[in-house]
């Protein structure tokens, strides 16, 4: 019996990793720490809600005696640590939220886990507890043409949000080198897939097209990014979860990039066909706009310390899960019009505040 605290388990990624450790591992138990921000929705977890290895409570990491008072009730094995601010856009309008959630609230939950399991440098590692953070490629800043982030790369932010993340994954490694808190740490790219919530590039413009509104590109839709299925995600988290050395960092990534005017391309071209709309109506809804400000150009990596140390690798080709996420979005239109409309606390309050 493993006891594992996953934070931010309602949002987009969080819902996939607790989804998937839920239904393989039913000797885990599973804790959901959720605040329910705007991105947090327990739509997300439905069909898993009653299952007797999972628990949701609802908490901010930033409340240091709630989450002591959580670990020394409940003397977690592990943590799996995915709850942040994550919009690039967002951050730029209000970087301080992000500081105080993905920093403060980071080190916050290393101070906890560091008292519960007794860490010291005078001690040994523990070996049976594991603080696992989940991070971002975006930490490495930008490349040009040429070239991939590998795990040695230098750290080299742009955006408030990537800053809030290098910091927070600055202070996990200095935890293990400081008190041997027992850490691993992955950078992924950008994921898509169901569950998204529709402000980041894909799901706004599935929802747009949809609707027959204008597709935003920033600029001239040049920067490129490497797209990742979210279930792709959650296996590797699994995977580095379960066989990462202490102490250690893995890149994930899919080899997939893709200028962002290519991606709605192909995404106009899907929908075409899936709405039964002429071919090339869609691509007439692009309009390019503004750019984002500090924008990155391009990001890409290599994940082949992950694939040749513990053998894993994506299952989905970008088109196939671009297909499946389309699917999903226009079969869950009531999960679509809560998350926009901030209906998504109600669920909330029905399931687990009245009950
Ligand atoms: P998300 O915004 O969809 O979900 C974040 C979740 O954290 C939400 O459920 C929210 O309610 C919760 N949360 C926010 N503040 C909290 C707080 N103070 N206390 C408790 N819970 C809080 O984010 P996501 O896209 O699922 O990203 C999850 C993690 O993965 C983040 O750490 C992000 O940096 C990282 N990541 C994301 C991507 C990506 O493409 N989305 C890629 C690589 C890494
Ligand atoms: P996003 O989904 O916000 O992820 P990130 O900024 O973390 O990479 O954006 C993906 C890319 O799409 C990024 O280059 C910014 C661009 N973009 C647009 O062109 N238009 C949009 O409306 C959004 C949200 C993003």
């Amino acid at each position: 019996m493993k006891k594992i605290l996953i934070t931010g388990g309602a949002g987009f990624i969080g819902s996939h990793v607790v989804r998937l450790f839920v239904n393989k591992y039913p000797d885990y138990q599973i804790f959901n720490l959720d605040k329910l921000t705007y991105a947090g929705n327990l739509e997300n977890l439905k069909d898993i809600e009653n299952k007797a290895n999972y628990k949701f409570v609802k908490g901010d990491i930033t409340d240091a005696d709630f989450i002591n008072n959580l670990f020394q009730q409940e003397k977690f094995d592990a943590v799996i640590h995915l709850a942040a601010e994550s919009h690039v856009d967002r951050s730029i309008s209000n970087p301080l939220e992000f500081v105080q959630t993905n920093v403060i609230g980071t080190v916050n939950l290393l101070n906890v886990a560091k008292h519960a399991w007794g860490c010291s440098k005078d001690k040994s590692l523990p070996a049976d507890k594991k603080f696992y953070h989940v991070s971002t490629d975006e930490v490495y800043g930008s490349l040009g043409d040429e070239g991939l982030f590998t795990e040695e790369t230098a750290y080299d932010p742009h955006s408030p949000y990537s800053a809030s993340k290098a910091a927070s994954d600055h202070f996990v490694r200095a935890y293990f080198d400081t008190y041997n808190l027992p850490v691993v740490i992955s950078n992924c790219s950008n994921n898509y897939g169901p569950n998204h919530f529709p402000e980041k590039l894909i799901p706004l413009c599935i929802h747009n097209i949809k609707n027959n509104k204008p597709l935003p590109i920033y600029g001239k839709g040049e920067n490129v990014r490497d797209w990742l299925f979210v279930e792709d995600h959650a296996n590797a988290i699994d995977v580095i979860f379960h066989n990462a050395k202490l102490g250690s960092t893995y890149n994930i990534g899919g080899h997939n990039e893709w200028t962002n005017i290519d991606v709605i391309r192909l995404l106009c071209k899907i929908m075409d066909k899936k709405l039964g709309r002429a071919a090339g109506e869609n691509e007439k809804l692009i309009t390019f706009v503004k750019d984002r400000a500090g924008h990155d150009l391009r990001y890409a990596i290599d994940s082949s310390k992950l694939q040749n140390e513990l053998g894993w690798k994506p299952s989905l080709q970008f088109e196939e899960g671009l297909g499946k996420t389309v699917d999903w979005y226009l079969a869950n239109e009531e999960w679509l019009s809560h998350v926009t409309s901030g209906d998504y606390q109600k669920y909330y309050e029905q399931q687990y505040v009245t009950r």
